[in-house]
């Protein structure tokens, strides 16, 4: 039965609707934003394809050579809206140290009245698109449900791509389901007769707004990624970990992939990388030929929502459907099961497009092709001077398409987690692995991450930045609380995962990679397996931790490593190290009185240990 539509319903919704306060909420923004047409997704093929020939007519999307990469799209935004922008959003809670001081904050009162005159006939000229949408399998008590409002075809296709979305989830929620509201409009209202530009977004202002009390989003101005796609980091980062802090689970910025041994065991580990460090091809690895009869399989390549299970071990799932990744960089070499994955069914946005109809990005082959057209429509050769594809362009693909997908990809009860791994991307000081002996310096170790920033997000490239979790951009609340949030989790559940940190980026003298990554990864990988399951006993204790020594590791097939190489990898470089821990206390200082004090007094044992060594 439908709800009976009032004169105040001015939703258009349809019958498989039931739940009053959606509809009543869409009939608000509708009043607020003033779209031509408002469009209930039912997240069918049909509507998916229709919506990209639209986008094709309206020139945002290109069609591919459908030979090569059938049913596949490339979009090219506007130069000013080519990824996250970390300066324009906003954590709006009712007190300011609530957000914290790794949050911009404004007063929500204010927010509210900013919004008001934004969205303000926004979508005048537009259709508002409505997208009930499940982050996780539908059904799953792990799971969360979102409705995100919309004034972009581009975003409802890529939502269709990232999110289980349409009328199974709008069924599911019923009469009377909790769900996040989230509005995002690219800021652009088309007078009546006026032509759309092929990218839509307003060149003045953007803005990325949470108000974590309310548990609601609104976005204003970019149509990209991040920004646009509200599931994704706005929902499953940013208010999910208020949501978590609030009910004893953890929503992390974290792949989530599975380490099958020869012997038929089965362990899951979660690894948290900032932005653009390789976690996606680290969640899709590959082993080296050696490692005989071992097999990664992957869960989720970005955020994992963990809860205590029944059985005394953390749970989690990935509670995406698809993944917009990095497009430069990966290759045959680097990830050929993305490379399979991305052969068909794709919306690419900012790589260049081939003479044949095809795409190419940065390091995809060796040689880049003769002739190009580049990430901005203009015509370009190796001589061009410029990248051809943006440092940040993107792919958005269903992750069933990925090869490596572990069966239990999308069970509803999630896979339980053996460790928790962290990583940078550090050119020097920080060794290749260490595990904490305990789970509060293992918290220490992660809320103390630092990594050299690359092109995900605006702003400098090649700086370190304290990275907490990789959660600096993400965290929803003050990150002094959050953690405490982590040090309590920990003694939620009987068996707490082992923590690790790690770091693929070290470099020599001469500025190159002391690691050979990708696979090879997976040397560090079995010794975290070992590990958690009480294999390898020896151990090197140093001042930053626990470290396999040379012979720990498994090294068939990659003998060029030498031990003296090695122990550069693993070097303590205790200089280094004071000014590294000069920059742990500036964080620390900071976070002030919400600074948990079992940190504090890691930190000073940490001091010790070091001047000690
Ligand atoms: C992402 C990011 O897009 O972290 O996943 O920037
Ligand atoms: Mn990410």
């Amino acid at each position: 039965m439908s709800a009976p539509a009032s004169a105040a319903d001015q939703s258009n919704a349809p019958a498989w609707v039931r739940h009053r306060a959606l509809r009543q909420w869409v009939s608000e923004v509708a009043r607020l934003s003033k779209p031509e047409r408002i469009h209930w997704c039912d997240g069918s093929r049909a509507e998916y394809d229709r919506l990209c020939a639209e986008l094709e007519r309206a020139g945002t999307f290109i069609r591919l050579n459908e030979k090569l990469r059938p049913n596949s799209y490339l979009a090219r935004s506007h130069p000013s809206d080519v990824a996250r922008m970390e300066d324009r959003t906003f954590i709006c809670s009712q007190d300011k140290d609530d957000a914290g001081p790794t949050n911009n904050w404004i007063a929500p009162r204010e927010m509210r009245r900013t919004l008001d005159r934004l969205f303000d006939g926004c979508m005048r000229g537009r259709t508002m698109y409505v997208m009930p949408f499940s982050m996780g399998p539908i059904g799953s008590h792990i799971a969360q449900i979102g409705v995100e409002i919309s004034d972009s075809a581009y975003v409802a296709v890529n939502m269709q791509i990232m999110t289980r979305m349409g009328r199974a989830v709008a069924e599911w929620l019923g009469e009377d389901g909790s769900f996040v509201p989230g509005v995002h409009s690219v800021g652009v209202p088309l007078a009546p007769g006026k032509k759309d530009v092929p990218w839509p977004c307003n060149e003045k202002e953007k803005w990325i707004v949470h108000f974590p009390e309310t548990r609601e989003i609104w976005s204003y101005g970019s149509g990209y990624g991040g920004n646009a796609l509200l599931g994704k980091k706005c929902l499953a980062l940013r208010i999910a970990s208020v949501m978590a802090r609030d009910q004893g689970w953890l929503a992390e910025h974290m792949l989530i992939l599975g380490m099958h041994s020869p012997a038929g065991e089965k362990s899951y580990i979660a690894a948290a990388f900032p932005s653009a460090c390789g976690k996606t091809n680290l969640a899709m690895l590959i082993p080296p030929p050696a490692f005989k009869g071992w097999k990664v399989t992957t869960i989720g390549e970005d955020i994992a929502w963990i809860k205590p299970g029944r059985d005394g071990r953390f749970y989690a799932i990935n509670p995406e459907y698809g993944l917009f990744g990095v497009a430069p960089g990966t290759s045959e070499h680097t990830n050929s099961n993305a490379m399979r994955m991305l052969r068909e069914n794709v919306i690419f946005t900012n790589v260049a497009l081939t003479p044949e109809g095809d795409v190419w990005w940065e390091g995809m082959t060796e040689q880049p092709p003769a002739r190009l057209i580049d990430w901005q429509g203009k015509e370009w050769t190796p001589q061009s001077g410029r990248l051809a594809a943006h440092a940040n362009a993107r792919f958005t693909v269903p992750a069933s398409q990925c090869p490596s997908m572990d069966p239990k990809w999308e069970d509803p009860q999630g896979v339980p987690i053996s460790a928790f791994i962290f990583g940078g991307r550090r050119s020097s000081t920080v060794p290749l692995v260490v595990e904490a002996p305990s789970w509060e310096e293992g918290v220490y170790m992660a809320a103390t991450l630092g990594s050299e920033t690359t092109a995900a997000i605006t702003g400098k490239v090649g700086v370190v930045r304290r990275d907490p979790m990789a959660m600096l951009a993400f965290c929803g609340y003050n990150m002094g609380d959050y953690f405490a949030h982590w040090l309590n989790m920990g003694s939620t559940v009987q068996h707490p995962p082992k923590i690790f940190r790690v770091n693929w980026f070290r470099r020599d003298a001469q500025g190159r990679f002391m690691w050979p990554g990708f696979g090879e990864n997976m040397r560090v990988l079995q010794w975290v397996v070992e590990r958690t399951r009480g294999r390898t006993r020896d151990v090197e204790e140093t001042s930053l931790g626990l470290m396999p020594r040379y012979e720990d590791l498994n090294w068939t097939g990659l003998e060029k490593l030498s031990a003296a190489r090695y122990a550069e990898l693993a070097r303590i470089d205790a200089a280094a190290w004071k000014d590294e821990l000069a920059a742990h206390d500036e964080l620390f200082a900071k976070l002030g009185k919400r600074l948990p004090a079992a940190l504090d007094a890691r930190r000073g044992h940490m001091h010790q240990k070091l001047a000690a060594q």
